[in-house]
């Protein structure tokens, strides 16, 4: 029978901080950037500022990017201490578990598994809809029992979601063939997904009508709130790349600058991008999937609407791969620590990849995506996502006044201490309660079902308690 006090027992972390890992070390500043805009900028930007404008902020859709981006902010500059201080794979877990200790570090963990498997998921089904689309203007179209999960909004008679099933699986493949080959890749998909925002930029903006900005608010201030919590959404990514400190040339120089900077690029986009998609387009207008093909279409340039179109799925595709990556590697950390089964941990001895549990990954997260329609998965990756942030933003209090990390040398931290961490946890709190009561019943679910995992199987197993039980 677990006794409360060993729930709470803490992973020292020091010592590990100079142990090999196994991972190479291979990620320098600017590839955490890329591979940080890579996990951010997908659906979110190519679907969400029409659903914002529509529905909840009208013309002042970029106010809600840019609040989310300050409550984003705030959670990655957290991120980035911790980081820095614990360059360890496994992220906000790992961060946790040194902190508060392992009951919180699993919860934790737990939620952050549903966040990356539901984020993989979610993109998967945006991808395989506007990857459908592009095939349709070819002429080619798939049964309506492979183009969406059943009970999909507008699709009648889908079964299963085909694309999004085959594309998770190829993602999954991907990586398993190793993180040099995935990280140029997605080098490459990045430049062209940056490439089309700024054509759909360039071309629009000549055809922006000042009157479409009026009324700015049509929903009133309350609705750039709701917004914001939808347009969270979009940033959701950046805290992947603080899953890859152990892979990561001098974590802690490079760590925050990777995450910062990919947070100010998705930032200056997402703003830009819905700045004039507005302007273009009257915010009415905009409650569909494909609102940038939308407008270009709308301006007669059918031509860029078809180039954008791919380069949406070119930059969703860098989004599964990344959050798959995160998703892996945190699966990694939880296996190493004893909590989940060690055959998650097992590195292939050429390429340093855990390849058992990438495909472990890629197949659950193939399922969600094959079987549950997007507004549903949608709704599940923000909560675990703002639990997360909350935790790490609060942590930061804790781990200022832990005497174990006094004397560690780091070499970033978090300006305005202690409004900031305070500021964040509360900020994350805040769009945590704009969420739906579906979305916190089915968190309440994956919650129990991780707390049954841990009791039959992680507590038992824990590699920190067999260590100070001896
Ligand atoms: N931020 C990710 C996206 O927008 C989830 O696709």
């Amino acid at each position: 029978m677990a006794r409360p006090h060993q729930l709470f027992i803490k992973k020292q972390v020091q010592t590990d901080l100079y142990k090999k890992t196994g991972l190479e070390k291979t990620l320098t500043a600017f590839s955490l950037t890329t591979m940080g805009i890579g996990a951010i900028v997908g659906a979110g930007i190519f679907i969400t500022p029409g659903l914002i404008a529509a529905n909840y902020a009208g013309p002042g859709v970029m106010l809600s990017y840019l609040i989310a981006v300050v409550v984003c902010a705030m959670a990655a500059l957290c991120y980035s201490e911790f980081s820095s201080t614990i360059p360890l794979a496994g992220s906000a877990y790992t961060y946790v578990y040194a902190v508060f200790g392992e009951f919180t570090a699993w919860i934790l963990g737990w939620a952050l598994i549903s966040e990356y498997l539901f984020a993989v998921s979610s993109v998967a089904v945006s991808w395989s809809s506007y990857f459908q689309n592009l095939l349709a203007g070819f002429g080619f179209k798939l049964p309506a029992f492979f183009r969406a999960a059943a009970g999909t909004a507008g699709v009648k008679g889908g079964g299963i979601d085909l694309v999004a099933l085959v594309i998770t699986m190829l993602v999954a493949w991907l990586l398993s063939k190793g993180i040099r080959e995935s990280a140029k890749i997605n080098n490459i998909m990045v430049i062209v997904k940056i490439l089309v925002i700024l054509l759909f930029i360039g071309i629009a903006v000549f055809y922006v009508k000042p009157a479409n900005y009026n009324p700015f608010l049509p929903f009133g201030t309350a609705g750039i709130f709701k917004g914001a919590a939808v347009a969270f959404y979009a940033y959701i990514g950046f805290d992947a790349v603080s899953t890859a400190s152990e892979e990561v040339k001098n974590p802690k120089r490079n760590m925050p600058i990777g995450i910062i900077s990919s947070l100010l690029v998705a930032a200056v986009l997402y703003i830009g991008l819905s700045a004039v998609l507005v302007g273009v387009v009257h915010y009415t207008k905009l409650s569909v999937a494909d609102p940038v093909a939308l407008a270009l279409s709308l301006i007669h340039q059918n031509w860029a609407s078809g180039v954008v179109s791919f380069g949406a799925i070119v930059g969703m595709t860098t989004v599964l791969i990344v959050m798959s990556y995160g998703g892996t590697r945190l699966l990694f950390a939880i296996s190493r620590d004893g909590l989940l089964p060690a055959r998650l941990k097992k590195l292939n001895p050429k390429t340093h990849v855990p390849v058992a549990n990438t495909w472990i990954f890629g197949v659950l997260a193939s399922l969600f995506a094959a079987v549950i329609p997007i507004d549903k998965i949608a709704e599940l990756v923000n909560i675990g996502t703002l639990s997360a942030f909350a935790m790490v933003s609060l942590g930061i209090v804790f781990l200022r006044h832990d005497e174990r990390f006094k004397n560690l040398d780091t070499s970033f931290k978090v300006p305005w201490y202690p409004f900031l961490p305070i500021a964040s946890f509360l900020a994350c709190l805040y769009l945590m309660t704009q969420l739906q009561a579906f979305t916190w019943l089915a968190f309440a679910v994956w919650v129990v079902l991780g707390l049954i995992v841990y009791m039959s199987y992680g507590y038992h197993h824990s590699v920190v308690r067999q260590q100070v039980e001896g």
